[in-house]
């Protein structure tokens, strides 16, 4: 079977390469693009200085602020309304994960209509949305370069997975300079969701030669330099690799899959807004403890790129190895079970079959290298509870 490929056909990475913006924008023929951004954004004036630049290019640009974390159905109507009402030819998304999935899914609608929900997996999006400009702030998502984006439907509270080649930015610019005002507990968990799209990229069941080669070095560039992003925020040489690892993981993931641990994360966040990187992080360990049966192999070979096992070590070794590694890395970066983050106990346990039915309608545990029962999906949750 042949692997579809798509990464965006316009990639600009380096120190300062936001200043090209209003060059990306000329050549993809953008006239009238409006920025999708969240708050954060506006006060660090980093939106309006972007806007500036493209107004001085002599391109009307207008801003959408409203997007909020773990985007919603409701965040993107109202970016839908300022996009049609500006009259916008496209779109330039700012920010993490949640300005660029908002972003997407604006698009998405502009072109096709309906509401999200009608566009989930494994439903298709049949019409590409307006050219697509992404810069990304942190070093996470990869959504810069994924077919994929995540809205929680406002009325259900399901975060849904919407896939489809429409989705890939046209444009992505890959700035690490933006990343550097970080703080220490968002390095951590955008940095492991990166490190999660790159194992679970390599280990799906949908992985292929040309992902992998995107997963095995971001895997080892992002493993040696979380820990320095994370404790020196200034260190200009681990957030230029880790900006280029979570790009290289996203290119990765968005041409294999991401897996079990992505399928369980998703209700978490859901249910009980846990950052997208924290829920994974809170999952990772186990879940790979779970699946090694499944592709010892490949989990070996994640752990010698990653540096925890010898080169001489068996397969068995090496996954043990990896399993150790990501429990202490978890114990380094101080990931809280969701009992220390605060979750209600009563809550958490009554929600776990509705999670564990969630997380299989998502598809992703079907990418998983051992395919879950639901059963087994609920144990899992039981296991991480603290
Ligand atoms: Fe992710």
């Amino acid at each position: 079977m042949a692997n579809e490929i798509l990464i965006p056909p316009i990639i600009r990475i380096g120190g300062g390469a936001i200043a090209d913006a209003p060059g990306v924008l000329k050549d993809l023929g953008i006239r009238r693009p409006l920025i999708v951004t969240d708050g954060y954004l506006v006060r660090s004036g980093v939106a309006e200085w972007l806007r500036h630049q493209i107004e001085q290019a002599g391109i009307v640009c207008g801003v959408f602020t409203e997007t909020v974390p773990d985007p919603t159905t409701e965040a993107v109507a109202a970016g839908l309304r300022a996009f049609v009402q500006g009259s916008h030819d496209g779109l330039v998304s700012l920010g993490g994960g949640s300005p660029i999935d908002t972003a997407k899914a604006i698009g998405m609608l502009a072109a096709n209509g309906g509401r999200a929900r009608d566009y989930k997996v494994p439903n298709r999006i049949p019409k590409k949305g307006p050219l697509h400009l992404a810069i990304p702030t942190t070093a996470g998502t990869g959504s810069e370069v994924t077919r994929f984006t995540v809205i929680t439907d406002s009325e259900t509270e399901e975060k849904m997975l919407i896939a489809g080649a429409t989705l890939v930015p046209n444009a992505a610019i890959v700035d690490f300079e933006l990343t550097m005002t970080m703080p220490a507990r968002l390095t951590a968990d955008t940095g492991t969701d990166s490190l999660t799209h790159a194992i679970e990229a390599h280990v799906s069941r949908k992985a292929n030669a040309f992902a992998d080669a995107f997963a095995m070095t971001a895997m080892k560039t992002i493993w040696a330099e979380l820990p320095t992003a994370y404790r020196e925020p200034g260190n200009r040489r681990a957030r230029e690799a880790m900006m280029l690892g979570a790009t290289q993981a996203g290119m990765a993931f968005s041409n294999a899959s991401v897996a079990l641990v992505h399928g369980m994360s998703r209700p978490i966040g859901a249910h009980f807004h846990v950052p997208h990187g924290l829920s994974n992080a809170m999952l990772l360990p186990a879940v790979t403890a779970f699946s090694m049966e499944g592709a010892e192999r490949r989990y070996a070979e994640c752990a010698r790129a990653m540096g925890v096992a010898d080169p001489s070590d068996g397969d068995a070794v090496s996954g043990r190895k990896l399993v150790d590694a990501l429990f202490e890395r978890n114990r380094e970066l101080e990931v809280p079970s969701p009992k220390k983050y605060g979750i209600s106990e009563g809550r958490y346990l009554q929600l776990i079959p509705t999670m564990a039915q969630q997380a299989l309608a998502s598809g992703s545990p079907q990418n998983n290298p051992r395919v879950p029962t639901a059963e087994e999906i609920e144990a899992i949750y039981r296991q991480i509870w603290e």
